[in-house]
């Protein structure tokens, strides 16, 4: 049984989730508007993964005998100053995610929820690769930023990024 504070918590990060996902579509469709669309395709991938991570907390709430509430989703930021700045902004979303998540397990911790440490685990596992992958990110395309042959290449290599789910781990 899940408390109030909680399950109100988890709840939270289910909406923060999918305005995660709202705003990596909106880094797609800049990408897209301005003719990157591998590094489009790279954040329509993430969008996805990110459902995915609502959909883990979703799932779970219900385990527990709770019920999600779902609330209106944030607009997200629709114009950026550049390639840079978008992933710039990606890694900066991760760190916050991370930071919540944390909040999150702290709570739990607090409350001796056992089950919800052990998913948050997961949470806490992934926000490691999510960081290290933006901030891999952030240092290429810095390297490249005046280098046009540089960013078609590495636009075709985000081409190839295959959506797969890894929320069963
Ligand atoms: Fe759901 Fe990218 O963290």
């Amino acid at each position: 049984m899940l408390s109030k504070k909680l399950l109100q918590g988890l709840n939270d990060q289910i909406n923060f989730e999918f305005y995660s996902s709202y705003t990596y579509l909106a880094m797609a469709g800049y990408c897209e508007s301005i003719d990157l669309s591998g590094f489009a395709n790279f954040f329509r991938v993430q969008a996805k993964e990110e459902l995915d991570h609502a959909m883990k907390l979703y799932d779970y709430v219900y385990q527990k005998n709770g019920s999600v509430v779902l609330e209106q989703v944030n607009k997200p930021q629709g114009d950026y100053d550049g390639i840079i700045d978008v992933f710039e902004k990606g890694y900066e979303h991760e760190q916050l995610v991370t930071r919540k998540i944390y909040e999150l397990t702290d709570i739990a911790y607090e409350e001796r929820e056992h089950s919800t440490i052990s998913l948050l685990k997961w949470f806490i596992d992934e926000q490691v690769e999510e960081e290290n992958n933006f901030n891999s990110l952030v240092k290429r395309v810095r390297r490249i930023e005046d280098n046009p042959a540089g960013l078609y290449l590495m636009d075709d290599e985000l081409a190839t990024r295959v959506y797969t789910t890894n929320t069963n781990n």
